[in-house]
């Protein structure tokens, strides 16, 4: 049952039947970007064939069809994060752009010169870096909140933190793309909110590993890319709670983002198109319709036997190799393994392992002060899909031994 199952799946990934140095391609990398199942690539293909017009604009019937893919997508994103209207899903290129939207827009509005903004030592660069330019133009502050040595937030500094500071924003990873630590984000929200700040979860991980309900949470914001969770690349999304996204002003501005517009003066469109200038990514935009279909359909009780056994093989196997040390442990652990070996540079691992068909990512990982702290230049990174295998994990096992012995 279960091999069928996972058979199955494996039967909607094209890419399954590639060779990378000869060998079956193992691809262990869907953390930085997921492969796309057959739904996903044949709707691109009919819509770049049939549909291909731009939304919004004209009345003919092309563009009638390519608007009603767009929105549909928008809607797949709704009822997939239990949003509770359209208006509160605004498509941008990805989780950067979502962050960079907001980092540009809640200045002056959600943050003043002389508060704060509180963000972890466990985050992407893009949830860092726009936070360092808005708090510098602003003259606001920039916080930690600490991680310990397993990778886990520092919970008990949370509420001197808030006590201590006059933090108004606070911007965190649902999942680490590191650590791959499920973050405590509920009891994060429920702080901050006491407090008087609003949060923004960096969903980019969290949202291929775990079911997001944005008003069960009640986070005020959410984001995410469309290529980590089998849509297209180059589309995202911020959610929003509309109270709020109404007070945010416009960040890009051009067509689509306009009511009326005369030679001195514009009125902006109502949202989700005040958001949203210029000409979409319509077509990324649409892959949510199928993307989100089979995202919710490997949700299922197999899938997750198959990632348990996973997980547990790679625990146990990788624990067992002497100067491994792996960066984020813990319960709350989804199939994302980061690990350094002593003496042996991590990119040496990653392309010995690539001649073996197998495919990690390595180095800073976009998470250059994390990866400072534990003391490293960089890392190797195993991330598992529901399109990977028991089997898979025991090949790669293998091969890491053999390219450890080789480089020893
Ligand atoms: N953020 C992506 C990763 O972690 C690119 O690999």
């Amino acid at each position: 049952m279960l091999t069928n199952t996972i058979e199955n799946i494996r039967n909607q990934f094209p890419f399954l039947t590639n060779k990378v140095s000869g060998k079956e391609l193992i691809y262990f990398d869907s953390a930085a970007t997921s492969q796309r199942p057959q739904s996903v690539i044949s709707a691109i293909n009919e819509w770049n064939s049939f549909a291909n017009a731009n939304v919004h604009r004209a009345v003919h019937h092309l563009s009638a069809c390519a608007t009603d893919n767009y929105e549909s997508g928008r809607e797949a994103i709704r009822k997939f994060v239990n949003a509770s209207k359209r208006e509160e899903i605004i498509f941008t290129s990805g989780t950067t752009a979502s962050i960079n939207l907001l980092a540009n827009t809640i200045g002056g509005v959600l943050l003043k010169e002389g508060e704060a903004v509180l963000i972890t030592e466990a985050e992407h660069h893009s949830n860092i870096v726009p936070w360092q330019i808005l708090t510098q133009r602003i003259g606001a502050k920039l916080i930690y909140l600490p991680v310990d040595e397993s990778g886990q937030w520092d919970m008990e500094q949370l509420d001197t933190l808030f006590e201590s500071e006059n933090i108004k924003f606070v911007s965190a990873a649902h999942i680490s793309n590191v650590l791959g630590l499920v973050n405590p984000i509920e009891r994060l929200i429920q702080t901050a909110h006491k407090y008087g700040a609003k949060v923004h979860i960096d969903g980019a991980q969290g949202i291929v590993h775990q079911e997001v309900d944005v008003k069960k949470i009640d986070c005020d914001f959410y984001s995410f890319s469309g290529h980590k969770i089998y849509a297209a690349t180059g589309i995202g999304v911020l959610y929003g709670k509309e109270s709020l996204l109404d007070i945010l002003p416009p960040w890009m501005a051009g067509g689509d983002m306009v009511d009326t517009v005369t030679f001195y003066k514009t009125t902006y469109a109502k949202l989700p198109l005040k958001f949203e200038a210029g000409t979409p990514n319509f077509i990324g935009g649409a892959t949510f319709t199928p993307a989100l279909e089979f995202a919710r359909s490997v949700r299922c009780h197999q899938v997750e036997q198959n990632e348990r056994m996973m997980k547990d093989f790679l625990i146990k196997e990788l624990t067992s190799i002497e100067g491994l040390e792996i960066y984020g442990m813990g319960e709350n652990k989804s199939p994302v393994y980061s690990f350094s070996i002593d003496g042996i540079h991590h990119s040496d691992i990653a392309m010995l392992l690539d001649q073996m068909g197998i495919a990690v990512r390595s180095g800073l990982m976009c998470a250059e002060p994390l990866i400072n702290k534990f003391g490293k230049t960089g890392l190797v990174r195993v991330s598992l899909a529901p399109y990977n295998t028991l089997q898979e994990c025991e090949i790669f096992i293998d091969a890491l031994n053999r390219a450890i012995r080789m480089l020893r």
